[in-house]
């Protein structure tokens, strides 16, 4: 069954006892790669962990949650459907773990490899694969915190891709990195798009949107304000009002970039 990625139904989500999401509903076809762009505070993460299933919304009549056709999930089952890209995850990896074991330990959609986990000739070869697709062979032997902010993320994507997901969430993908670092991470995203791989992208960054997303959801204090093709989304108006600041826009090769207006 060819069931759309996500299809969330009149959710309402609390954080810390505020409303952050009011009977919100939101859907993404397999293949249809998004991006949700909206001002720090407006719920992007909060989307984020509900559709990774770290968090639950409230259990009301006619609201529901489902990601590839399923409510209900395990999450490591989930985990190997779904690549996980976040902030959190950079932040807790724990710091003496080598370059080799945050890949390998994809196998087990679990945070480091412990003793119980037993590691295949198999799990080896594919983590080595990886590594070379990622440029990141160099770091099999690094430790986690002796690596830059870009190497820790392409090691985190390697570990993401490892169970060969059919579907990606990246939260903020270019925040803390370069510009050498942040055009690499994107062409790589874009090729993570053309192998059929579903993206779904949260920042609050107009420029870190890859040309290859040709949706754009602008989320606004939990609200969806606009929604459909790129080109009729990220306007000057529209930005301006999302960002509730003057804003001018410029487009170049599918690349969006915005500056102040007065
Ligand atoms: N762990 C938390 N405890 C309490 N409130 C939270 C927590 N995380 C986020 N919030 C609140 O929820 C709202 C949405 O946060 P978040 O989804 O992280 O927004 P975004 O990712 O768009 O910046 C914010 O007002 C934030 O203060
Ligand atoms: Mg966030």
């Amino acid at each position: 069954m060819n069931h759309p990625f996500i299809d969330i139904r009149h959710l309402t989500a609390y954080r810390g006892g505020r409303r952050v999401l009011d009977d919100f509903s939101f859907r993404q076809e397999r293949g249809a790669h998004t991006a949700l762009l909206g001002p720090n505070g407006s719920g992007k993460t909060t989307l984020m962990k509900l559709v990774s299933g770290e968090l639950y919304g409230l259990d009301r009549p006619g609201s529901s949650v489902r990601v590839f056709g399923r409510e209900r999930w395990d999450v490591h089952e989930l985990r190997r459907r779904l690549g996980i890209l976040s902030h959190d995850l950079q932040r807790e990896y724990l710091p003496g773990v080598s370059g080799r074991d945050v890949v390998l330990s994809g196998a087990f959609a679990s945070i480091d490899l412990w003793r119980h986990h037993e590691v295949r000739e198999a799990d080896r070869s594919r983590a080595g694969e990886l590594m070379e697709e990622l440029g990141v062979t160099s770091l099999a032997d690094r430790r986690f915190s002796q690596m830059s902010t870009g190497e820790q993320r392409r090691c985190l994507l390697a570990r993401a891709l490892f169970a060969n997901p059919d579907a990606l969430l990246f939260d903020e993908p270019t925040s803390g990195l370069d510009l050498r670092a942040a055009f690499a991470y994107l062409w790589t995203l874009g090729d993570i798009m053309r192998q059929g791989r579903t993206v779904l992208l949260v920042t609050h960054h107009v420029h870190e949107i890859p040309p290859e997303i040709k949706r754009v959801v602008l989320l606004k204090e939990g609200r969806i304000m606009a929604d459909g093709p790129r080109e009729d989304v990220l306007t000057a108006p529209l930005l301006s009002d999302l960002f509730e600041t003057p804003l001018q826009l410029a487009e170049r090769d599918g690349w969006h970039q915005v500056f102040p207006a007065r």
